[in-house]
């Protein structure tokens, strides 16, 4: 990778020529910005045609294509030989072309660069990656961004940083950031992208928990190598773990606790085993159970088996090699050995409440929500302290409000005058529904802060013509699933 020295030249080029999401964005157009998501180039060459420094370096490293030097060397002004030297460009007759990515990124408030090796398959060409692949910024990558609660904190630690795009978010919020990979390729490109970014992160060599051992931090996010192959003597690092099945997962749940401080998250994307026989909250709920730790498990989607073992052989080049049916039937031999009957994918937010009770909620969530859900997840946890906090005589003196973007829904048969059942619906977040009874659909509405929980329910008993006593301890264990579930919150 470049030397120190040549790093800040190379940042100024990337601002000189505009090299960002919105300017590449605006360059291509939406067309063929969105062609060139689906891996085809064609049409982003034609847009940049102009010899711009912006279009040299899309078609340089976006697109893969040879420039030519002299227009290199307008791009990228004395620092050509110096890419070349580090392995970074390749010289070829008058031609450079690109031997690994450097990828406008950002957020709302930042543009970055990150570098990470070449997006395999471009074109329909042959998606072969090497075993020490450093993925770019993938589906999971922006999911882990959206999920991470991002308040400001003291400390945060990405495990399994790749080419650092968790790292640089984390250090927009938190004071001080370790970052760790046992790829050395990896850690060199994390290396680069937050020195080319002047982002400040603590890069470190070593497996899971291993180079923070004894210290601890206030989040801890992570997508780790988590597709659960066969064993095999060679594994693609970015995404095979080297560990039996589910193990990485486990291990990391199981790891955690030991690194948080009082009150810190740590947010984990994975893949579980679905075991013969066993529901797969039952076995999850064993690995966290005895860490004390509160959780938030949504389990996105199951995919079955054959699904699994096509997309992952795809994703590695396997498909239509010489080789390509007997690796699927060995996969699935495997899976038979182990008794596994489906692979579930989804968001572990575990967090360090140091209550005796932890809270625990594992749930299927397989429709489609409000990204980003970091401020969703941290407002679960507020409101799990909240509840734990108070017994049945202090809920029922609350004054609660219900969630500004809670709306009813009515079902039943046309033109009749009640309908059949009732649901309430959240608009954000993962835009959770519930069938409710006329009594929380009355409660919920009358929740504004104004009156205690005990007085509205004493209110809705004399309405409905029922005895309070026996309202109130109907209802408390639903207000409970209510406030857990975001529909009722404390003010
Ligand atoms: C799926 S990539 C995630 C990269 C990046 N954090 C992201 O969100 O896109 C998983 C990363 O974990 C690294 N890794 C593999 N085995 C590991 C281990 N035992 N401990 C720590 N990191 C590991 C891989 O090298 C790879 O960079």
């Amino acid at each position: 990778m470049l030397s120190d020295p040549y790093v800040p030249a190379l940042r100024d080029a990337l601002r000189h020529a505009d090299f960002t999401v919105d300017q590449v964005g605006a360059l291509l157009g939406a067309d063929a910005h969105r062609a060139l998501m689906r891996n085809e180039t064609a049409p982003a060459y034609r847009a940049t045609a102009d010899g711009s420094p912006v279009s040299t370096l899309t078609r340089l490293f976006s697109l893969q294509r040879p420039v030519s030097r002299e227009a290199a060397d307008r791009a990228l002004p004395g620092l050509v030989d110096a890419l070349v030297g580090a392995d970074m460009l390749a010289a070829s007759g008058e031609d450079v072309r690109a031997a690994v990515d450097i990828r406008p990124y950002g957020d709302e408030d930042h543009d970055w660069w990150v570098v990470c090796d070449l997006t395999p398959g471009l074109d329909g060409g042959g998606r072969t990656v090497t075993r020490d692949h450093v993925l770019g910024i993938s589906e999971a990558s922006s999911s882990l961004a959206q999920l991470t609660i991002r308040s400001e904190i003291g400390s945060a630690l990405d495990l399994g940083a790749g080419c650092g795009v968790q790292a640089l978010h984390l250090a927009s919020h938190a004071r001080r950031v370790v970052a760790t990979d046992v790829n050395q390729r990896a850690l060199e490109m994390c290396r680069l992208t937050g020195a080319l970014n002047e982002v400040a992160y603590d890069v470190r060599d070593g497996s899971l928990f291993d180079p923070v051992a004894g210290e601890t931090y206030d989040l801890i996010a992570t997508n780790p190598p988590f597709v659960v192959s066969p064993p095999t003597e060679e594994r693609y690092v970015y995404r095979d773990s080297g560990f039996s099945g589910d193990d990485v997962v486990r291990r990391i749940v199981e790891g955690a606790q030991a690194h948080l401080n009082p009150g810190g998250w740590c947010q984990i994307l994975a893949n579980w085993i679905h075991l013969d026989g066993q529901p797969w909250t039952e076995r999850i709920a064993s690995w966290i159970e005895p860490t004390g730790l509160d959780a938030w498990v949504l389990q996105r989607e199951v995919a079955d088996l054959p699904t699994y073992v096509e997309m992952w052989l795809a994703d590695a080049g396997q498909k239509g090699t010489p080789d390509y049916v007997r690796q699927y039937d060995a996969w699935l031999d495997w899976f038979e050995d182990q008794g596994i009957e489906g692979i579930g994918f989804g968001w572990l937010c575990l967090r360090n409440s140091g209550r005796s009770t932890p809270t625990l909620n594992l749930e299927e969530w397989p429709y489609e929500i409000e990204q980003p859900l970091g401020p969703h997840v941290a407002a679960w946890g507020a409101r799990a302290d909240g509840l734990a906090a108070l017994d049945d005589d202090q809920l029922l003196g609350a004054r609660l409000v219900h969630a500004e973007d809670v709306v009813q829904e009515t079902f039943g048969p046309v033109g009749a005058e009640d309908p059949e059942y009732l649901m309430v619906r959240l608009q954000r977040g993962v835009r959770r529904a519930r069938q409710v009874d006329t009594v929380e659909a009355g409660l919920i509405g009358a929740c504004d802060g104004e009156l205690q929980l005990g007085q509205l329910l004493d209110a809705l008993a004399q309405l409905l013509g029922r005895e309070p006593g026996e309202l109130r301890m109907t209802y408390l264990p639903q207000v409970r699933e209510l406030i857990a579930d975001g529909f009722l919150t404390f003010p």
